[in-house]
């Protein structure tokens, strides 16, 4: 079979790997750096081998295109683009509706399309559908449906073979034909009653994750307010064998998911008439952790940070990635600048952000880790400045969070 990735990004690539084992996939794009590296065989995602891709271009099975001719044909194509926050926090279907029309405009006969970006519940009814139909000249019976994807960046442990996977089509055949598909690479399929439970279900998968990692993170607030260790609490409360699961405080959450989608849920409930008080709490207490972790440190430094060199230790959202998406770094950045520090920062993974290049581990007055990256030695962070904070837990020696 023809299978069209549109969108050749973190979810995409990984996509397009596992599949081309078993198809002719083409991986469409609408950057061309990214394109002419993937035909290169190169991979920009981590956990995506670029040994991987050449095999695939070698056999035959894999190449990248910017030519919204080769949409052209397809049998199957899977949309994975972004679906990020506008600038008031609501759902932005901007790149959704482009790729609708790609495929609408160069689909040459019926096929498959199936949603692996994560939307509200509905958007393959009454989003992508409708969209294609009203951009399509020709008026081919296409078959539809939603499998949300669940992978996490430089993950060893979970891949697409052996991470459960939703899916449900908008007719019993677009279901098994989705199912088909999967079931080519993907060893647990799970099959639900609706696109919507499915488009749901992935909402609520990183809800649950926002909305715990905002209740750990005004425990760490309470606990230090009480002079008690947080994680020993939490080690402590993890013993239990049943009814609790452990999450980490942080500096905030960051990636393209967790700050976002509980956002598309909360958005899709208040048109529903309900209102997300949950999430919504959970999105302030993890957008003000930098502003009070700010705090803490002026407060340890003698109530000011009036010129003092400040060096902030990784500033990608989650360990050996350089994905910077929405990094609370960045606010906690703003938070330091705001007390009158002079901001610098360091992160080999990521290297260059912001059209600035990583600073040198040292000279710093106060460093703080935002982000511990295995390649960078806990030793050198705390030669690094006389007084190190650690919102990680992971640097032994410096103040914790
Ligand atoms: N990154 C993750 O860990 C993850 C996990 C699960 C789900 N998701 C969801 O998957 C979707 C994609 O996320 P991602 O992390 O892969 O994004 P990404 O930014 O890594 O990749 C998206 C790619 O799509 C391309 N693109 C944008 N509009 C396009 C268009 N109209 N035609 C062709 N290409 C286009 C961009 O150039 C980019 O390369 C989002 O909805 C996200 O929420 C992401």
């Amino acid at each position: 079979m023809k299978v069209l990735l549109i969108g050749q990004g973190y979810v995409g690539l990984t996509i397009s790997a596992f599949a081309a084992k078993h198809h002719q996939v083409v991986g469409f794009d609408l950057n061309p750096t990214i394109v002419a590296q993937l035909n290169k065989g190169i991979s920009h995602i981590e956990g995506v081998a670029s040994e991987d891709i050449k095999q695939a271009i070698y056999a035959g099975n894999y190449k990248a295109t910017t030519d919204a001719g080769e949409i052209a044909g397809s049998n199957i194509v899977v949309i994975a683009v972004p679906t990020p926050l506008d600038a008031d926090r609501k759902p932005d279907l901007t790149y959704i509706d482009s790729a609708c029309k790609l495929i609408a405009k160069n689909l040459t006969g019926p096929a498959l399309i199936i949603n692996e970006s994560t939307s509200f519940p509905g958007t393959i009814r009454n989003y992508i559908k409708p969209a294609i139909e009203k951009y399509s000249n020709q008026k081919f019976e296409h078959l539809y449906a939603i499998s949300p994807e669940r992978v996490d960046p430089g993950r060893q442990d979970f891949n697409q073979k052996n991470t459960p996977r939703l899916y449900a089509g908008l007719t019993p055949e677009a279901t098994s034909r989705t199912r088909e598909f999967y079931s080519t690479f993907c060893d647990n399929l799970v099959e639900v009653s609706s696109p919507e439970v499915a488009e749901a279900a992935k909402l609520f998968e990183n809800t649950f994750r926002q909305v715990n990692i905002a209740l750990v993170n005004e425990l760490a607030q309470i606990s230090h307010a009480l002079g008690i260790d947080v994680r020993e609490t939490l080690d402590a409360a993890g013993t239990k064998p049943y009814g609790f699961m452990k999450f980490s405080p942080s500096a905030g959450v960051g990636g393209h998911c967790i700050p976002v989608d509980p956002s598309y849920l909360a958005d899709v409930a208040e048109n529903a008439g309900v209102e997300a008080t949950f999430i919504k709490r959970a999105n302030e207490v993890n957008l003000d952790m930098p502003k009070y972790i700010a705090g803490r440190i002026a407060k340890d430094n003698g109530r000011s940070l009036k010129g003092k060199k400040v060096l902030v230790v990784g500033v990608a959202y989650k360990p050996n990635v350089a994905d910077t998406r929405e990094t609370p770094a960045e606010l906690l950045i703003d938070a330091l600048t705001d007390l009158g520090a002079v901001v610098t920062w360091n992160d080999p993974v990521v290297g260059t952000w912001h059209g600035s290049e990583s600073s040198p581990l040292a000279g710093a007055d106060i460093a703080v880790v935002v982000t511990k990256h295995d390649a960078v030695d806990s030793k050198d962070i705390l030669k690094s400045a006389p007084y190190v904070f650690d919102t990680t837990g992971k640097v032994k020696g410096a103040v914790q969070l």
